[in-house]
């Protein structure tokens, strides 16, 4: 009766430990991030919804890593330069969405910049 016992709670735990590395494999990321945008005040900026919309997580991703605050620590190492996520990702897309009369993503500062 004991050694049934304990090989349920085996399997249960092998089951357990196998889910929770499922799941990190395809750690999405928040659906919303905040982004560090320095003085000029954080962006937020809805993750979920880009990544539903792009399919392609490299088109920002191939730039940064997959990893809380990478830009602000990129910038900090200066291996990027301020303002280059900005204009080649974020605001090249939404211009040329907006261009072409399609739904886009703000163009103007202070509909991405929020001072707090
Ligand atoms: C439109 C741009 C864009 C796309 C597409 C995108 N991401 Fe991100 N992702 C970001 C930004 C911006 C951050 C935040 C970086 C920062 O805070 O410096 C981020 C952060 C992350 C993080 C770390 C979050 C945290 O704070 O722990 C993960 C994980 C992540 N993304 C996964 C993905 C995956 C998986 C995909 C594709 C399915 C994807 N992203 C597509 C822009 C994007
Ligand atoms: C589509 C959203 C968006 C718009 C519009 C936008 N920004 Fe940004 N901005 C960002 C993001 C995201 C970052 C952080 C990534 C980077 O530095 O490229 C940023 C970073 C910056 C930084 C660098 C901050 C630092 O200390 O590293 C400055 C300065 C800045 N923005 C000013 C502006 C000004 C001025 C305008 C209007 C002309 C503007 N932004 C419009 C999203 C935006
Ligand atoms: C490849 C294209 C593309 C890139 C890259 C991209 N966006 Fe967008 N974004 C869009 C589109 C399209 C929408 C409009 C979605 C809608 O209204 O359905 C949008 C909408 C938004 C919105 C408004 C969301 C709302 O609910 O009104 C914000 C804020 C935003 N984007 C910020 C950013 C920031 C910050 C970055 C860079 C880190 C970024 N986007 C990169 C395509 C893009």
């Amino acid at each position: 009766m004991n050694r049934h016992i304990s090989m349920i709670t085996l399997v249960i735990t092998l089951i357990l430990t196998f889910c929770m590395a499922a799941t990190h494999a395809a750690n999405q990321g928040p659906d919303r991030i905040d982004i560090y945008g320095g003085r000029s005040g954080k962006v937020p900026f809805p993750h979920a919804q880009h990544q539903d919309r792009i399919n392609d997580c490299n088109v920002c991703h191939s730039v940064f890593p997959q990893e809380t605050e990478a830009i602000r620590k990129m910038k900090e190492k200066g291996m990027l330069k301020p303002k280059k996520v900005m204009n080649l990702q974020c605001i090249k897309c939404h211009k040329e969405e907006k261009k072409t009369g399609k739904p886009h993503g703000p163009v103007t500062c202070s509909t991405c910049h929020v001072k707090s």
